[in-house]
Formats: structure tokens, sequence, C-alpha cells
């Protein structure tokens, strides 16, 4: 796990617009785990993301349990939700997702012999990342919340042993379990990204599209990215060619700041900032 996963667990600093701070706490849930021979694995996710041991999963609420399939987030009466990079939804849109002509590519500036480094500085499930890196980016995963980097680091830890896409999940992957806004202000000039990739959390309510139902339960876990405003500034001061910003395709601008231009599908926008 060491190899694939740098980690600072610790809360955020969100600055406003308006100038205050406030501090980001993480959200660290209990940790299940009933197999014997998953002991082990289990007592380092606990321990490097912080999680509480259960011996039972808590009467209600959210809670992680660590089984011969992985390490998946619980809820009761919800299905599990984990990070499956090999089969699912994620086998199946690497084999038909549209390529490099897909939105999301297209939105990265892929182009025939040019594949962007990019910050996914917003990595959540790792779905959007997986997509890009499978099309020949180099990606880093950042993502501040220790459950999600949690369930991030097992699907990697998965993926790596699968014959199929091992080699270029390790070539092409790599977690960071901290906030991005950090991570950005510390790269190395030499290490800046080509692309900073941003989907923040959009509060609930204000759209009226249908979100998947992993996302709605990290909304319930995690609320609104409340500071997405900052985080593009910051990324906009850092990337080497542009930003880009996955917004409803109804929704405002972020932060009210337009776009260079933008990149529609059927229900998102890909909002692109140049910054050359
Ligand atoms: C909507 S989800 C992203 C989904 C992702 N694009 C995917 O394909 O699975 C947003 C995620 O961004 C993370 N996040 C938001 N702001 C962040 C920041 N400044 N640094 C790191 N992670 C952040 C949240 O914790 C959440 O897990």
């Amino acid at each position: 796990m060491a190899d694939i996963l740098t980690t600072k667990a610790r809360g955020s600093i969100a600055k406003t617009r308006a100038g205050s701070i406030d501090e980001i706490q993480p959200v660290r849930l209990g940790l299940v785990c009933n197999d014997n021979a998953l002991s082990r694995q289990a007592g380092l996710y606990q321990q490097q993301f912080g999680f509480e041991r259960l011996r039972i999963p808590p009467g209600s609420g959210f809670y992680l349990l660590y089984s011969i399939q992985g390490l998946a987030l619980c809820q009761h009466g919800a299905s599990p939700i984990w990070v499956d990079f090999v089969a699912g939804a994620m086998g199946h849109r690497r084999r038909f997702g549209g390529g490099r002509g897909q939105p999301l590519a297209r939105a990265m500036g892929m182009k025939p012999g040019f594949n962007p480094a990019i910050c996914d500085a917003t990595a959540g499930l790792g779905r959007d990342g997986f997509v890009l890196a499978s099309l020949g980016s180099r990606v880093t995963l950042c993502e501040r919340s220790p459950v999600l980097a949690a369930l991030l680091a097992d699907g990697l830890q998965r993926a790596a042993l699968d014959a199929e896409i091992s080699d270029w999940v390790a070539q092409n992957l790599k977690l960071e379990s901290t906030d991005s806004s950090d991570w950005l202000d510390a790269v190395d000039e030499a290490q800046r990204p080509d692309v900073v990739y941003m989907d923040p959390m959009y509060p609930p309510g204000k759209s009226k599209v249908l979100v998947k139902k992993e996302i709605r339960a990290l909304q319930q876990l995690l609320g609104p990215d409340r500071d997405s405003s900052r985080l593009l500034e910051i990324a906009r001061q850092t990337a080497q060619r542009r930003v880009v910003v996955k917004r409803p395709k109804r929704a405002d601008w972020l932060a009210g700041e337009k776009p260079s231009t933008s990149i529609e599908s059927k229900k998102t926008r890909y909002d692109v900032y140049v910054t050359l």
C-alpha cells in the first residue's frame, strides 16, 4: 500500500473569498473486519487513515466493511460502495466509454501523440481519473477524505493484481491522500501538471439532475465542497495548460468565473480555463 499512497490525513483550511477560514474536519468512520485472514490489512487501513475498529456494524449511519471483496462504504438499507477498477461500471466505461473522443478526454486537450499530465484534484471514487489514465495520461488522484482515499487505495491494490490493467495502472495512477490545494501549493516546478481537473461536490437540491446513488451517498457523508472557488484559484495558478471544471449542464460557472470554452455531454458540462 505504501507504494500506491502518500497520506497527509489532517483537516484542510478552506479560505473563503471573504477571507474567513473554516477548518474542514475529515469524516472518519468505524471499520468492521470479521475475516481473520484479512485482519492485518484491515489494521493497516485503520492506522493509515485513522479509523476506529468495530466488532459489529453500528446501529445506524455509515461504516466501512473490509471483506474478501475489498473495502466497502456501507450504510444500512443501501448497497455497499467500493472502488472497482477491474469489472462493473468502470470495466465497461474503459472498454466502451468512447475513448479519446469522449467529452471528458476532449476537455483535457488530449490529442494524438499528446497525453497531458493531470492532477485530478477531487478524486472521489476515481472514476474520471481512471478513464483518463486508461487513455494514456499520468494522473495524480488527490482526495482529502480519509474514507474515500482508503476506498481508492484498496481499489488500486486490487487493480494491481489484475493481469489486464496492472501495468498501466502502476504507471499512470498515483494516489495522494491530501487536500489538493496543499498538493498544488507544494508541487515542484518540474512536476506541475498540464491540467488540473475538478469535479467538486455540488450542493444537493440546486440541480434537477438525477445524481447517481453513489454520489448521493457521498453528498450525505461529506456534504458540499464549499471551498471549490479557492481551489479553482490555486489550480489556475498551477496548471501549465488548463483547468477543467465538471458541472451539471445547467449550473452556473464555478465562482462566477467565465471559462475560455465549454464542452458539453448529455447531462454534464466541462468548463475549460486555459492557463497557457
Ligand atoms: C463529486 S466527487 C468526485 C467524483 C470523481 N470525479 C469520480 O469520478 O469519482 C468530489 C470529491 O472531491 C473531494 N474533494 C473536494 N475538494 C477537495 C480538495 N480540495 N482536495 C481533495 N479532495 C477534494 C471530495 O472529498 C469528494 O470525494
